[in-house]
């Protein structure tokens, strides 16, 4: 199996737009939400590629098999999108791609930046095993005309203030994950974040002290 990376200038938008189409099929499909087509996809990277955006594509015996996208802006160096082909997961071409993007990345800035939505648990676990540290942006919103109904929603707490996140349509969360969530939305509905904060810092201590948790 030989793997090289090239870049945007090696290889025809039309294949990045294949891998880019597959990468928001996954997620819109996880979503519950349609997808755009190739051509769509591709006209986008045309205009990303005039943009300055940067892609780094994964090849395996000449098989398109991966992408990243790094882009600037606001000041920041950001890698937008990363995606590797289900089959070829778990091999550690991710980790070669993210690598190329911080090699990139470094000859021009300090840091490197990504956006995660807080329902792709599992892509926020691989960053995080790839020595990212979760920072700042919460995104709110005020409904004017028809809030979401609660159903359509799951809650996560930041300091105790309830932040919402939409549900997926096909989600990813552990047995221990959805009990933390069903229990929180059922504590928000009696009590308040004092309250919260209070039980998480009693909670703590107790398991500071090494006091068994069942
Ligand atoms: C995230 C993704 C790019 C990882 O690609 P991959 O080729 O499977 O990753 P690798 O095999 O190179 O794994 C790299 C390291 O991360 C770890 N890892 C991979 N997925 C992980 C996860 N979900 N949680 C925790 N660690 C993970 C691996 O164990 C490996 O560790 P090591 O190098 O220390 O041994 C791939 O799963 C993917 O395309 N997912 C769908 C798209 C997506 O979520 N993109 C990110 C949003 S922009």
């Amino acid at each position: 199996m030989s793997i090289s990376i090239v870049d945007e200038s090696k290889i025809s938008a039309h294949t990045i737009a294949t891998l880019y189409y597959s990468f928001y099929r996954e997620l819109r499909d996880k979503q519950g939400l349609p997808c755009g087509s190739v051509e769509d996809y591709e006209k986008e990277i045309r205009e990303l590629i005039k943009g300055g955006n940067k892609f780094f594509i994964a090849l395996i015996d000449n098989d398109p098999a991966g992408f990243v996208r790094i882009s600037e802006r606001e000041g920041a160096y950001w890698i937008e999108e990363i995606f590797v082909k289900p089959k070829y997961r778990g091999q550690g071409l991710g980790r070669i791609l993210v690598e190329e993007a911080e090699k990139y990345i470094k000859e021009r800035d300090d840091a490197a930046y990504i956006m995660v939505l807080p329902q792709e648990l599992s892509t926020i676990k691989f960053w995080l095993h790839m020595g990212y540290k979760m920072l700042n942006t919460i995104e709110l919103v005020k409904y004017l005309n028809n809030p979401p109904k609660t159903e359509e929603t799951r809650m996560l707490e930041v300091f105790g203030f309830p932040l919402l996140i939409w549900r997926w349509e096909k989600e990813e969360y552990d047995e221990l994950e959805l009990e933390f969530l069903s229990v929180l939305k059922e504590f928000f509905y009696k009590y308040d974040r004092v309250v919260f904060l209070k039980v998480i810092i009693y909670a703590l201590k107790r398991a500071l002290k090494n006091e068994k948790m069942d």
